[in-house]
Order: C-alpha cells, then sequence, then structure tokens
C-alpha cells in the first residue's frame, strides 16, 4: 500500500495512513504489498470509485426503496448545492440548522429533557451524549438527558421517577412516526404530564418532534413550528446529523453540534476525493475483505479503548448489521461475502471478558483497535492511567498478531490475528463526528464491495407483523390459543402457558 507519511505518522511503518488527523495502521492486518495491489485492483473492478461519485451525486444507490443516501448533505457546512430532484436540498438543511440554534438559546430553566426513539433515532444521540461528557472542559447545558427506547416500562419508570415534569421537555425522535415503541412511550410521558398537572397548553409547549412524517406527528398533537423535518433520502441509522441529534445541541451548544457535523463533513471530503490506496474507509473495507477470502471470519470486533465510547459499538452494530446484514444481493442473487458479526465494548474492560477468545479461540476474529492520544480527564492521575491504557491497547495487537510458542499446547498463542489501530488526536465532538463518519462511509464501500444495497433493512419487517397477532392473544386472555396462519403451536404454547399465570 503507497502511504502519505507525514509528520503524524513518520514513526510507523509504512501502513500509515492519516485523514483528517485520523490515523490507521493496518501493519497487524498482515496484508503484503503485492495483496494490497489485488485489493484495490478488485476495488476498481467493483466500480468503487463510481459508486463513491454516485452517492454524493444523490444517485438513488438505495435502488430497492428508489432513493438516494444522502446523509453526506446533513453535515454539509459549506453549503455547495446538493442537487436532487432539480432542487437543492442545503436551504432546507441549513434552515433546520437554524431551528436548532434558536432552540439551543430559548430553552433556558429545562432541567431534563426525554429523547424518545429507538434504533437509528436513538443510538446516535445516546453515544454523542455519553462520549462528549467525558470531555474535559466541555461547555455543559447541564439539564438531565434522557434516553428513552425500549418499550419495557422498567426505563420509562426509571425516566419519570428522575424528571420534574413542569421543567421536562419531550422530543420524540422517529423517521416513520409509526414505530409501535416510539408512540407508545410517548403516549405514557404525555399521559405522566398530565398526571402531573400540567395544561394541554404546557404539554403543547413541551413537546417536540423530529421526524420525516410531518403530517402522522401533527395528528400525534406535536405543533407544526415544533417539528424538526428530516427527510426520506436519510436512513434512519445514518440520521444522527439530522435533528435527530438535537441533544447534542441543546446539551452541549450549537457550536459543539456544529464541530460534530466539521469533523464528519471533513471525513467525507476525504472519502469523495482521496485516491483509493490512501482513502481510510475504502482501506478498512478492504482489510476486512481480505480477512473474509483468508479466514473465512465470521465476526469481528471493535474495541474502543475510551470509557467514553462504550456505546460506540451499540451504534456500530446497528450500521453494519442492518445495513449488510443480507444474503441477497442488488441483483437478486446469493451474495459470496456479507456483514460479519460485529461487537465490542471499551477497553481495558473488554480484555477482562472476551479476550481469551481473541487469543486462542479457534476463530479468527479481526480487530479494530480504536484508541485516543489525549486522556480523557483532568484528573491529576490522568497521565499516568492513559499510559496504561495505551500500553494494553498496544500490547494487546502485539500479542495478537506474533502469538507466542511453548511446549505446553495450552500455553501457546497462535499469533497471525490481524488488527487496525485507530488513533484520535483527542476525544471532542469534530473527532467523533470523524470517527462515525468514517465508518458509516466504510460501511457504503463493504456494501458496494459485497453488491449489497446498504440502506434498506427489510428484514427487521417480518417479526413486527407477527407482534401483532401474537399481542392480541395475549391480551385475550385465552389458555386456548390454537396454531393459525400466525400463530404456530410452540407459539400458541408458549402464549397459553403465559396467560394461565
Ligand atoms: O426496526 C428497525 C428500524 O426501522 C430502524 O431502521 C430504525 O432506525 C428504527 O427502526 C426506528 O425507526 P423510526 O425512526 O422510523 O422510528
Amino acid at each position: 500500500m503507497s502511504s502519505t507519511l507525514n509528520k503524524n505518522t513518520s514513526h510507523l511503518p509504512g501502513t500509515a495512513i492519516t485523514a483528517v488527523d485520523v490515523v490507521l495502521d493496518t501493519a497487524y492486518q498482515n496484508i503484503s504489498t503485492a495483496q494490497w495491489k489485488k485489493l484495490f485492483t478488485a476495488a476498481k473492478e467493483a466500480a468503487i470509485p463510481q459508486f463513491i461519485v454516485d452517492i454524493f451525486a444523490g444517485k438513488p444507490i438505495n435502488q430497492s426503496e428508489n432513493r438516494p443516501a444522502l446523509h453526506s448533505a446533513l453535515r454539509n457546512l459549506s453549503k455547495t448545492p446538493v442537487v436532487l430532484d432539480g432542487k437543492d436540498v442545503m436551504p432546507a438543511v441549513a434552515d433546520v440548522w437554524r431551528r436548532i440554534e434558536a432552540l439551543c438559546n430559548k430553552w433556558v430553566g429545562v432541567t431534563d429533557v426525554i429523547h424518545i426513539g429507538i434504533g437509528g433515532s436513538d443510538f446516535g444521540p445516546r453515544l454523542a451524549i455519553e462520549a462528549l461528557a467525558h470531555v474535559p472542559g466541555i461547555e455543559s447545558h447541564g439539564m438531565r438527558m434522557h434516553f428513552l427506547a425500549n418499550i419495557d416500562t422498567a426505563e420509562l419508570a426509571r425516566i419519570l421517577a428522575k424528571a420534574l415534569p413542569h421543567s421536562t421537555r419531550v422530543i420524540i425522535v422517529s423517521k416513520s412516526f409509526t414505530t409501535l415503541e416510539t408512540s407508545m412511550n410517548a403516549k405514557a410521558v404525555v399521559t405522566w404530564l398530565k398526571d402531573s398537572g400540567l395544561t394541554n397548553r404546557q404539554i403543547n409547549k413541551a413537546l417536540y418532534a423530529v421526524t420525516a412524517n410531518v403530517p402522522a406527528t401533527k395528528i400525534f398533537g406535536v405543533e407544526e413550528d415544533h417539528i424538526f423535518p428530516f427527510w426520506a433520502w436519510v436512513g434512519g441509522r445514518y440520521s444522527v446529523w439530522s435533528a435527530v441529534g438535537l441533544p447534542i445541541a441543546l446539551q452541549y451548544g450549537y457550536k459543539t453540534f456544529e464541530k460534530f457535523l466539521a469533523g464528519a463533513h471533513a471525513m467525507d471530503l476525504h472519502f469523495r476525493d482521496a485516491p483509493l490506496e490512501e482513502n481510510l474507509p475504502v482501506i478498512m473495507a478492504l482489510a476486512l475483505l481480505h480477512q473474509q477470502e483468508k479466514h473465512k471470519i465470521k465476526a469481528y470486533a471493535a474495541i474502543p479503548y475510551a470509557d467514553a465510547l462504550d456505546w460506540f459499538p451499540k451504534w456500530l452494530q446497528q450500521l453494519d448489521m442492518e445495513s449488510n446484514g443480507k444474503s441477497i444481493g442488488k441483483d437478486g442473487k446469493a451474495v459470496k461475502h456479507s456483514s460479519p458479526v460485529v461487537f465490542g465494548s471499551a477497553g481495558s474492560n473488554a480484555q477482562h471478558s472476551y479476550f481469551q477468545l481473541f487469543h486462542q479461540g479457534p476463530e479468527i476474529i479481526p480487530i479494530d483497535f480504536i484508541a485516543v492520544r489525549k486522556p480523557m480527564s483532568e484528573r491529576h492521575e490522568a497521565l499516568a492511567h492513559h499510559r496504561i491504557l495505551l500500553s494494553n491497547c498496544l500490547a494487546q495487537a502485539q500479542a495478537l498478531a506474533h502469538g507466542k510458542d511453548a511446549t505446553n499446547p495450552n500455553d501457546v498463542y497462535p499469533g497471525k490475528r490481524p488488527s487496525n489501530l485507530l488513533l484520535l488526536p483527542e476525544l471532542n465532538a469534530f473527532y467523533l463526528g470523524a470517527l462515525l463518519a468514517l465508518y458509516e462511509n466504510r460501511v457504503a464501500t463493504l456494501g458496494a464491495l459485497w453488491n449489497i444495497n446498504s440502506f434498506d433493512q427489510p428484514g427487521v419487517e417480518y417479526g413486527k407483523v407477527l407482534a401483532k397477532p401474537i399481542e392480541k392473544a395475549l391480551s385475550s386472555g385465552s389458555q386456548d390459543i390454537q396454531a393459525n396462519d400466525f400463530i404456530d403451536a410452540v407459539t400458541a404454547a408458549r402464549i397459553n402457558f403465559l396467560n394461565s399465570q
């Protein structure tokens, strides 16, 4: 691989590339120069350069829904026109930015914000709120930011026990505005406001929404000037850059939200403009493809050595597996490869959990080690602790790469276990934005390499459909449910058992 060695990477072997100050070191991928050449040739044969042009040009790359995937426009701070169906979308995007900023200045005396949404309407803002809370010296408006996703009332009860109803604001976030968990949780929160003595006028003042389905949102009762729109051309799991990310601006200020967008925008420009051989998302995608071809890997792990990024693997799971967890390609035929299982959690904690499997398990599981140069607190112990955190990260990667021989087979580490090292200069809104956009663009590249449409999710629908007759059977209380077109004998027996308790 040709590499751009600059002052940031000059100490690293010729396997490190820097973009937007984020270093990607693939030294432990164990991929030779000849193999990289083949991989870049494969990327050209799969028309990756044209695919990248098509994404940014708003071509309908989400072919099953005949839509573009234009989330990059949401962070296009340069406002260069992005034309869709003959119309520039940037004025509408910029209008939402203005409204977000205005809201940040308007909300005074708010103690609690309840953000109601699930999946892509939850993970992104939840991750960002958690991650940025650890940024030393970050401006914070000090609201309690609650995320309500689960239909399980345990989450609802926990939040409502803490929130002060008269100074709470509620943001209902749903692209479709048809998601059952979200609408039921929203109704429960409105009932709680009523029961707490708020008048209808006060409730209307407290309710906000972010959606691509404005009519349904109005029917629910959210006032038009409290609705922040986004658009069909933004996939739910790619939507944190829209007003779905409102909590980031409300908690940390509009400038911080803007920096988050700026980091992502910078990564987009890199993805769009860098040659394949220097393109971080493309290189990461090709490294994974190589490991699939070579080791038939079925899983990979993302381990951020940053407690603040503990939510990152959960966000990534939806991004990767909802985008590319498919067996059928764009041509309707079975694909050779698709998304491996993705998992992970913050290091060094993760080392004390499942790293045994990485080192000595029979499966090869590639790892993305994500580290941050600067300590992530201002405690007087920060530097000493941070050195230990980094040492652990480097040590694990080295141990996995080389392994260790021993006479006792139990003590043998086979080695040759591939990993990337991603190094952020520091953890702040800008680099968080860059990191998320790096993975979004990597997922899109993988989809293109595998010939998968990364922007639909037909596989999530069937279970939702079946849940309806099952819920009806459960609420009937009957212990005599028989198997039918929607409920099989096993499930009927389970329902009857539940109804008997
Ligand atoms: O069920 C999956 C899904 O459709 C995700 O793709 C989406 O992020 C989530 O549900 C929530 O959808 P919505 O934002 O429309 O409520």
